[in-house]
């Protein structure tokens, strides 16, 4: 039995054991055979048992763009707990009307819409909001989503989400999405270029309302079977891939003309991931909803939510108690996330991502031009990718990926003399794509340690 005063001497291997014997392996710790364990963190690192730092290209998945501690962040939290850290949601109170406010004026600056915001805890949930307002609005149940899209792993949200594996072990999902191509130009669903296909797979989405025949749309009355698309500016999970400039454009175009409600989630990529507060500012097109969540809070108390046009949301149209959770607007959160809003429009992040995205690519194409099992680098702000390949250049490579994840988390590579680790994340529809996330105060230094790191990895593991 551990005894109160152990806690903060607890080794690593009685973690291990404890974790072995009484968590559930459910969740994504035990992917690898022998999770690390960590012990602190502080703005872009990570420090185990020893304190070795590591630097963490992944920030908790993109939840922590403002870096782990963030000062100015953890100290309104603080001044929060000391003053009304709970509040049940049938009252109201001064900073979730606020941080509304924040949300819906950047919305009428950006894309001169008027909208409100509704707020859940994590983001699966404002996904499962998201469907609410969609369904109660559009009376339909049917959604378009992307392949290689990832929304969440509650049960509606995974309705949406691509992957088979997300849902196979729990029944029929009747009210899956339709799932469309995204536009993943390195590897083409269609087999096209994208230089000169013409956005042949709008075209293609686009045939699917030709005829009642093709199954979505009777032209005699107008009515279509899909309500919504939701969709990820650039897929997260799916391995950051960042599409084409005009597609969304002409996917729009084609929504528009069917009265299909365009949805976007920037759970991940929003809140200057790209260099845009929203990622999708990038293609000039107005979505109908916005779904929020991850960085909002910079790791702090979870919230997520979702903005959408008033004509959605209207108390009128989506009423007192059409959707609750105990812990939704919870004043911990809300004050994180004003905190982290009003830092997102004091500072020019628009500049200082974009500059050190552009760095950060340079290094990686670098890296790509010395090692023939890199195939593709890319990158919009500071959400890069790396495709690991065999020395084809093409042919996906699971395992180096893996292994490049595992030896970086060793602890045993070097910069400047001194010893470190790498936190490394993968995506992709292949899971051999290194996604990189580094805090957004990520320093020049700290991006030239990356790619020094990063050759170290690949030296030791290349064939
Ligand atoms: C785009 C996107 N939507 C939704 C989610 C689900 O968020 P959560 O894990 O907080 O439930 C994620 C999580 O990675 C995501 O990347």
């Amino acid at each position: 039995m551990i005894l109160k005063e152990d806690v903060n001497n607890l080794t690593d291997e009685q973690i291990r054991e404890l974790d072995n014997k009484y968590c559930s392996w459910g969740d994504t710790a035990h992917y690898s055979e022998l999770p690390k364990i960590f012990s602190s963190c502080n703005g872009s690192y990570m420090y185990d048992s020893k304190d070795t730092p590591y630097l963490d290209l992944q920030m908790w998945y993109a939840s922590c763009n403002l870096g782990y501690k963030n000062k100015r962040v953890s100290e309104a939290v603080i001044d929060q707990i000391n003053t009304m850290p709970g509040i049940a949601p049938k009252f109201i109170y001064n900073y979730k009307a606020l941080l509304s406010q924040k949300i819906a004026k950047g919305m009428i600056k950006r894309f001169g819409e008027k909208g409100r915001v509704h707020f859940n805890v994590g983001g699966a949930q404002a996904i499962e909001d998201a469907i609410k307002v969609l369904r109660n609005y559009t009376h339909k149940n049917r959604q378009f989503a992307f392949m290689g899209g990832y929304h969440g792993r509650t049960i509606g949200a995974s309705c949406i989400t691509s992957s088979y594996r997300y849902r196979e072990s729990y029944g029929h999902f009747s009210d899956r999405a339709h799932f469309v191509p995204f536009p993943y130009c390195f590897r083409c669903h269609y087999g096209k270029k994208c230089e000169n296909c013409n956005f042949y797979c709008v075209k293609q989405f686009a045939k699917n309302f030709e005829s009642e025949y093709n199954s979505f749309y009777d032209r005699k009355t107008g009515d279509c079977e899909f309500g919504a698309f939701i969709c990820e500016p650039l897929l997260g999970t799916g391995g950051y891939v960042v599409p084409p400039k005009g597609y969304f454009k002409e996917l729009k175009k084609v929504l528009d003309e069917f009265n299909i409600v365009f949805a976007v989630d920037e759970i991940q990529m929003g809140l200057y991931r790209t260099g845009k507060l929203w990622a999708i500012e990038h293609f000039g097109v107005t979505p109908d909803l916005i779904t929020f969540g991850k960085s909002l809070t910079n790791g702090l108390n979870p919230l997520a939510g979702l903005w959408a046009k008033e004509k959605l949301i209207a108390p009128d149209i989506f009423p007192p108690g059409r959707a609750h959770s105990t812990y939704s607007s919870n004043p911990l959160g809300t004050r994180a996330g004003y905190e982290v809003m009003s830092i997102m429009e004091e500072e020019d992040f628009e500049t200082s991502v974009n500059e050190k995205g552009q760095l950060f690519l340079e290094g990686l194409k670098t890296l790509k031009s010395k090692y023939s099992v890199i195939g593709d680098v890319d990158g919009l702000g500071l959400a890069l990718r790396m495709e690991i390949t065999q020395t084809d250049g093409f042919t996906p490579n699971r395992e180096l990926c893996d292994k490049l994840q595992e030896e970086g988390l060793k602890g045993d590579l070097t910069y400047k003399g001194k010893k470190c680790g790498l936190v490394l994340n993968n995506g992709g529809y292949y899971k051999n794509v290194i996604t990189f996330v580094p805090s957004l105060y990520i320093t020049k230094d700290e991006i030239n340690m990356a790619i020094e790191l990063l050759d170290q990895l690949f030296m030791r593991l290349e064939r």
